[in-house]
């Protein structure tokens, strides 16, 4: 999820007004899909991401224009809308990238994301393994499925405030969706399938004792403090080295601590060089070989 700044709108019909920190995408990051041949792997893969971005006939709201305009845009397009993902095309880019690198680089490991909301990511994650014929990596999905956990109040003020706000409490109903939708999304795309495996239930819970041996990729997108921390503590030990950590909200300074979560976990860890922007809010690392 993605927000920046504090903004008032007035919903048109309802006369509700409400104060919502929402997304301001700077598409910045140059993919190699820019300079890329059309050879039917890039063309299948250019494809799946208009379908899960719904960006065939649709475009993608503009982060750059009018922020009233952006925020019924994102909401029309995204909550209420067909798109299976509310990743940016960008930010797609920069996961196939991440993933092309550790199969070309044999990097071993499967992927994660943490933070799936309608799996749009997660299948977007299958349909590279797919498209590259790669049968010995697992695709791990794991949500609560009931949405974004209720944030520390003495710990987590701004986390606090946006969750019990109108926009996320009630226009993006805590980003909860249930694991039969995700399931079916993963089915009508064709990915439905044993190198897909799902992790339901809080992170702190299920992430300390998933069967998982090995990654290589590990996308976090967890939103909050808690969230993040909790990722990282379970999964950046399994990760290989040459692997990549995404973190979709570090950019996020309004109201999430993402980024203070990511920033203390390095520090501890000794983490050293600096994280790679995709855009205003995501950023990656690659993990030292
Ligand atoms: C912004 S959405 C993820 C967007 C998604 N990556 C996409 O491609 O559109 C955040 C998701 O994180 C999940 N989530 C956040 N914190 C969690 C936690 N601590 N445990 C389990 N699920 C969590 C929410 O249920 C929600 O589905």
């Amino acid at each position: 999820m993605c927000s920046s700044d504090l903004i008032t709108f007035v919903a048109q019909g309802r006369h509700l007004r409400v104060t919502v920190k929402m997304p301001r995408f700077e598409q910045t990051y140059m993919s190699k899909q820019q300079f890329q041949r059309p050879t039917p792997v890039n063309l299948y893969l250019e494809l799946l991401k208009s379908s899960l971005t719904d960006t065939l006939f649709n475009r993608e709201p503009n982060a750059d224009g009018s922020q009233d305009r952006f925020i019924l845009d994102f909401a029309k397009h995204y909550i209420q809308g067909l798109a299976i993902t509310m990743l940016p095309r960008c930010r797609l880019d920069n996961l196939e990238e991440c993933v092309e690198s550790v199969i070309q680089n044999k990097v071993p490991g499967d992927l994660i994301e943490t933070g799936v909301w309608r799996g749009g990511a997660t299948i977007f994650m299958r349909g590279v393994l797919k498209a590259y014929e790669v049968k010995d990596r697992t695709v791990w999905v794991a949500d609560s499925f009931e949405g974004l956990p209720k944030p520390d109040e003495k710990e987590c003020p701004l986390e606090v405030k946006a969750h019990a706000g109108p926009v996320m409490s009630k226009l993006f109903n805590h980003l909860a969706v249930g694991i039969e939708d995700v399931k079916k999304n993963f089915a009508a795309y064709g990915m439905a399938d044993k190198q897909v495996r799902f992790l339901k239930g809080w992170f702190k819970d299920t992430l300390p004792s998933a069967p998982i041996k090995q990654l290589a990729v590990m996308r976090l997108d967890g939103d909050y403090y808690e969230s993040t921390r909790d990722a990282l503590q379970n999964l950046y030990h399994r990760l290989s080295p040459g692997g990549y950590v995404i973190i979709d909200d570090y950019g996020e300074k309004t109201w999430t601590y993402c980024r203070k979560a990511v920033d203390e976990f390095r520090k501890a860890q000794k983490i050293p060089g600096r994280l790679t922007r995709v855009d205003s809010k995501c950023y990656y690392w690659q993990k030292q070989k």
